[in-house]
């Protein structure tokens, strides 16, 4: 079975290799009971992608009810919230990429933040001992961890504008499955276990995700969420004042005070929802579409793919050691940019013009060796503000991603989040609300490493009403103007990576989209110095190439999950990652 499943693509590039072997294209294993079938799906009316079994047919649901897209994009967002309370909820924030075939013909899509904010009362040192030493715990795990929630606000505002159905009705899936529970799957039980012991310090959160007997759940028991179902109700009839005013925004207060967190009521009032340009630019015949600051990740994926667009990476094929060598190394250049320009850039000046611009790639690869990893010490000397045309203002298996688009090439590519798992392991009492964690998403102190390993500089410190810097893509790629690839990941600052090498075996590579999706990854990020590569691994010539080239190698699964749609023609192609729980459905 392992076996087929390790399919070797003899690529059409293969005749310029002294060696097939370096051309495999090695596939991932799947994760625990996860079958092809279950991830594969083709269609012409509509497909859907997510991390979750009843999050997908929720928004197959929509669609077949006679619903929109955004019906569909809201359904599935909303059970994602019950269904995966280790990854995301009504407690988070997260970015959505729409593109209407209608409105938008011609034009960029529209870039949804509803991203957390800090809150008002955040100073830029909170997570500072009275030494000026970070206190890493507190940004991680507790109450002062939490930014102002934005899903809510971001899922009900594009219902709002975009849906055909009543909110009520699109909710309705939510509010039944977290009344009636579903049984614990493996990913989940995983989550539990580690994040027991800060769960377990809430009583709230004790009381729904642990027994009677005070042991926390375990793979097939019961997760029932009643208080949660309760709170989806009154947004189902209110909208996001359902939320953000009366009785729940009065008990998250409650419980911040109790618990001496930051949040206030003015906080919950005064969260705004952002509709941005997203970050934008070409790869060869394709437009590449995904989202702007207060995330990184269009910015870095735009410029990953830049850096190595001139390289013809098609002749070795995506495992090659000289495409591994050259787009780790594009990884690690885009990765010190990341620490050092990033921010929100409603706060802070970001080049985001200069880092995607194709002169400074241009310039970024040539200082790249051809067969040799960059130095240890290297950490670029070219100033992207020096490549700025204009000025663009404005412009572990935590969080989920799901993509859906309609056979009218209406798309949605969405990313939410609560940050780690379980975020900030608060429960608001009588709510069923977990409270994020996304503060961590912050830089303590410049030059400081995050949950993720992530480095940020003094342009992603904390600041009231601030955005914390993210890695989130949801991305859409287009060919001749219509819709071709909408994706995107969980996990952090891999994130970024995993978009842009699943694009690149998409359209560089040319695999078909399950071997895109599923084809082992690696990832660089400049800190620590070293090509992280996917534990089932790459063939022995290949690591020994590397390691020639002087490349340090870590193998270790790492928890990207795509979710990808791709349209062919009228067929509408549907790949959710074989590595994890998911499902692709469509008609
Ligand atoms: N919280 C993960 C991210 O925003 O990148």
């Amino acid at each position: 079975m392992l076996k087929k499943l390790v399919i070797l693509l003899i690529l059409a590039g293969c005749a310029h290799s002294q060696n097939t072997l370096e051309t495999q294209v090695i596939l991932a294993d799947p994760g625990a009971g996860q079958t092809r079938e279950a991830h594969e799906a083709k269609g012409q009316k509509y497909m859907i992608t997510t991390q979750g079994v009843y999050s997908s047919k929720a928004a197959k649901k929509m669609f077949d009810m006679g619903g929109s897209i955004a019906d569909a994009a809201a359904a599935a967002s909303f059970v994602l919230a019950v269904e995966r309370p280790q990854s995301t909820g009504i407690g988070g924030g997260g970015f959505l990429m729409y593109y209407d075939a209608k409105k938008n013909k011609g034009s960029n899509p529209w870039a949804y933040d509803f991203r957390e904010k800090a809150p008002i009362n955040a100073k830029q040192d909170m997570f500072l001992d009275k030494d000026g030493k970070v206190m890493a715990k507190k940004s991680i795990d507790g109450i002062y961890a939490a930014g102002v929630p934005g899903m809510v606000a971001g899922i009900v505002d594009f219902h709002h504008r975009f849906g055909k159905l009543p909110l009520n009705t699109v909710m309705a899936p939510a509010i039944e499955l977290a009344n009636k529970g579903f049984k614990v799957y493996p990913e989940l039980a995983k989550a539990l276990e580690f994040r027991a012991p800060i769960l377990g310090r809430f009583s709230a959160s004790k009381k729904i995700f642990f027994n009677k007997k005070g042991e926390y759940l375990k793979e097939g028991d019961l997760l029932i969420q009643k208080d949660l179902a309760t709170t989806l109700s009154k947004i189902a009839k209110y909208g996001a004042n359902g939320f953000y005013k009366g009785d729940v925004a009065n008990k998250i207060i409650a419980e911040n005070q109790r618990l001496g967190g930051l949040l206030t009521k003015e906080d919950l009032q005064k969260y705004n929802v952002v509709v941005r340009r997203p970050v934008s630019s070409t790869y060869k015949d394709y437009e590449v579409f995904s989202m702007s600051p207060p995330s990184s990740g269009g910015v870095h994926v735009v410029e990953i793919l830049n850096i190595i667009e001139k390289d013809n990476l098609k002749e070795y094929g995506p495992h090659h050691p000289k495409t591994i060598h050259l787009v780790s190394s594009a990884m690690q250049a885009s990765f010190v940019d990341r620490a050092r320009y990033m921010g929100d850039a409603d706060f802070v000046e970001v080049p985001v013009m200069g880092l995607t611009s194709k002169k400074y790639a241009k310039d970024v690869r040539y200082t790249i060796p051809e067969s040799r990893a960059l130095n240890k010490m290297w950490a670029g000397n070219l100033d992207p503000f020096l490549y700025q045309k204009l000025s663009v203002k404005n412009e572990h298996d935590e969080t989920t991603h799901f993509s859906i688009m309609d056979g009218e090439g209406n798309v949605v590519a969405s990313t939410q989040t609560i940050n780690g798992l379980f975020g900030s392991g608060v429960v608001v009492p009588g709510t069923g609300i977990v409270l994020n964690n996304e503060m961590d998403d912050f830089s303590a102190k410049a030059g400081v490493q995050n949950l993720f390993g992530a480095v940020g500089s003094d342009k992603n410190l904390v600041e009231p009403e601030k955005r914390p810097l993210s890695s989130m893509s949801p991305t859409i790629v287009f060919k001749k103007g219509e819709p071709l690839l909408a994706l995107g990941t969980p996990n952090g600052t891999r994130i970024l990576t995993c978009t842009a090498l699943t694009i690149l075996n998409f359209i560089e590579h040319e695999l078909p989209l399950y071997e895109s999706v599923n084809a082992v990854r690696y990832h660089h990020q400049w800190q620590p110095d070293e090509i992280l590569v996917e534990k089932k691994g790459l063939p022995e010539k290949t690591v020994k190439s590397l390691m020639r080239m002087e490349h340090q190698l870590k193998f270790e699964d790492y928890g990207c999950r795509i979710q990808a749609v791709a349209k062919n023609g009228e067929t509408l192609h549907g790949v959710s990652d074989i590595r994890g729980r998911g499902y692709a459905v469509g008609k």
